[in-house]
C-alpha cells in the first residue's frame, strides 16, 4: 500500500504533495487539514490551567521504516532539524535486510501503595496476602476493561538520610491494555489504600503508579548492510562508538538522548506522555547500577552490524490527551496502529532508527559536516 512509486522524494513535495501522499497511502477519510489545525484556546483552557495560548511545533514524516514486514509512515513532532531525515535514512538501510523486528509485552503497569509505621513488616505483610483476592476484588470493582491481575508485596528499608524506618509497599500489577493507563492506575490504588491501612494497621502514605514499566518493555532489532554502511571501517568505528556509551556514562547519556530525539518526537505527536516514557527509559539505563547505552551494537560473520534497543514504553492509543488534540488523533491514524503493543514498536524502531544514523556520523564525517549542518533536504532517501 505504502511502497507507491514516488516521482519526487518527500523532501521535494510541496505540502499539499505530502498531504496527498499520506491521503494515498493510509485510509485517513477526515478532514486532515482541519485534523492538522493547532489547538484552540478553548481547548487549550480545558486542559491546563492558566492557560494563555498554545505552543507549536513542527510535525513532520519519516518514511522507509518496515517493521514487522510492514511498512509505516511515521509522524513525529519535533523542532530540531535533521532528526526526521535521519531516521528515514537510517530506515533505508535497515529496509536492505528487511527492516525492523520487534516485539513489546503486554501493558502491565505497577502501581504502589507505601504503608509506614509499622511494628511487624513481616506480620502485616503476610496479612496482606491473605486479603490478596479481596484487595484484588477492590481494585477492579470500578474498572471494566483495565484489571489488576496481581499484588505484590516488598518490605523496604529507608535509605535516605532521615532514618524513617522499614516500609511496607504494596503493590498491584495491573494490565492497562491499549491505554498508557496513569488514571486507572492511580484511582486502584487510592481504591484499596484505606482496606491496606486497617489490615496492616499502618499509615499509608503514597499511592500512585510507577513510570519505571519494566513488565512493559519493547524489543527491536535491525541489520545494517555494512556496504549500505560505508564498508568494514565504518562498521568497526560504529562498534567504538557504542563501546564508548557502554563504558562511560559521560557519552551514554547523550548517546541515549539522541534516541530520545527519536522517541519523544513520535510520543508528542501521538499525544504520550513523554516525561514518563524519558524518566523510564533513563532508569532502565541504570538498571545495572551504571548508565549505559540504551542500545546495544554488534557485528555478524558477514560484517554487517546488529543493532538492538530494549526499553521500558508505556504508551497508549485510548484515553488522555489522544481523546481531545485532533492533531495526536491524526498522528495514529497516519501510523494505523490500533494497539499500544503497535505503538510501542514503532516507536522502539525509531529510537534505534535515529541511534545508527547518530553513530554512523559521529564515527565518520562527524556530527556537524554529517548531522547538524545538513539539512533534511539534503539528504537522498
Ligand atoms: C543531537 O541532538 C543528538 C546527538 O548528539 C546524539 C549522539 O551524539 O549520539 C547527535
Amino acid at each position: 500500500m505504502i511502497a507507491m512509486i514516488l516521482e519526487k522524494k518527500i523532501y521535494e513535495m510541496s505540502r499539499e504533495e505530502r498531504l496527498d501522499y499520506i491521503r494515498k497511502t493510509t485510509q485517513i477519510s477526515n478532514d486532515i487539514e482541519l485534523m492538522l489545525r493547532p489547538l484552540s484556546f478553548d481547548a487549550a483552557n480545558r486542559m491546563i490551567e492558566n492557560a494563555i495560548g498554545v505552543m507549536s511545533i513542527p510535525m513532520g514524516i519519516a518514511t522507509n521504516f518496515v517493521i514487522n514486514g510492514r511498512e509505516y509512515v511515521i509522524p513525529l513532532a519535533i523542532e530540531e532539524p535533521s532528526v526526521i531525515a535521519a531516521v528515514s535514512k537510517a530506515a533505508k538501510i535497515a529496509k536492505v535486510k528487511g527492516g525492523f523486528v520487534a516485539q513489546a509485552d503486554d501493558s502491565l503497569m505497577i502501581g504502589q501503595v507505601q504503608v509506614v509505621g509499622l511494628s511487624n513488616t513481616k506480620h502485616a505483610m503476610s496479612k496482606i496476602l491473605r486479603n490478596k483476592k479481596q484487595l484484588l476484588a477492590i481494585a477492579n470493582s470500578n474498572s471494566k476493561s483495565i484489571t489488576a491481575v496481581e499484588l505484590q508485596v516488598r518490605q523496604l528499608r529507608d535509605k535516605s538520610p532521615n532514618n524513617m524506618g522499614n516500609m511496607l509497599l504494596v503493590e498491584l500489577v495491573i494490565n492497562t491494555k491499549d491505554a498508557m493507563g496513569a488514571n486507572a492506575i492511580n484511582t486502584m490504588c487510592e481504591a484499596i489504600a484505606p482496606h491496606v491501612a486497617e489490615i496492616t494497621d499502618g499509615e499509608v502514605v503514597l499511592k500512585i503508579l510507577s513510570n519505571y514499566s519494566t513488565r512493559r518493555l519493547v524489543r527491536c532489532t535491525a541489520t545494517f548492510d555494512q556496504r549500505e554502511l560505508g564498508g568494514s571501517q565504518i562498521v568497526k568505528r560504529i562498534l567504538y562508538a557504542y563501546a564508548l556509551a557502554y563504558s562511560d556514562p559521560y557519552r551514554a547519556v547523550t548517546h541515549n538522548k539522541g534516541i530520545m530525539n527519536g522517541i519523544d518526537a513520535v510520543a508528542l505527536a501521538t499525544g504520550q506522555d513523554f516525561r514518563a516514557i524519558e524518566a523510564g527509559a533513563h532508569a532502565y539505563a541504570a538498571r545495572d547500577g551504571t548508565y549505559r547505552s540504551l542500545t546495544s551494537w554488534h557485528r555478524t560473520k558477514e560484517g554487517d552490524l546488529i543493532g538492538e534497543i530494549e526499553l521500558p514504553l508505556a504508551v497508549g492509543v485510548v484515553g488522555g490527551v489522544i481523546n481531545v488534540h485532533p492533531t495526536a488523533k491524526f498522528a495514529l491514524q497516519i501510523l494505523g496502529v490500533k494497539s499500544a503493543k503497535n505503538l510501542a514498536i514503532v516507536i522502539a524502531a525509531i529510537g534505534l532508527a535515529q541511534n545508527l544514523a547518530a553513530i554512523r556520523a559521529l564515527s565518520s564525517e562527524g556530527i556537524q559536516a554529517g548531522h547538524m549542518k545538513l539539512h533534511a533536504r539534503k539528504f537522498d532517501h
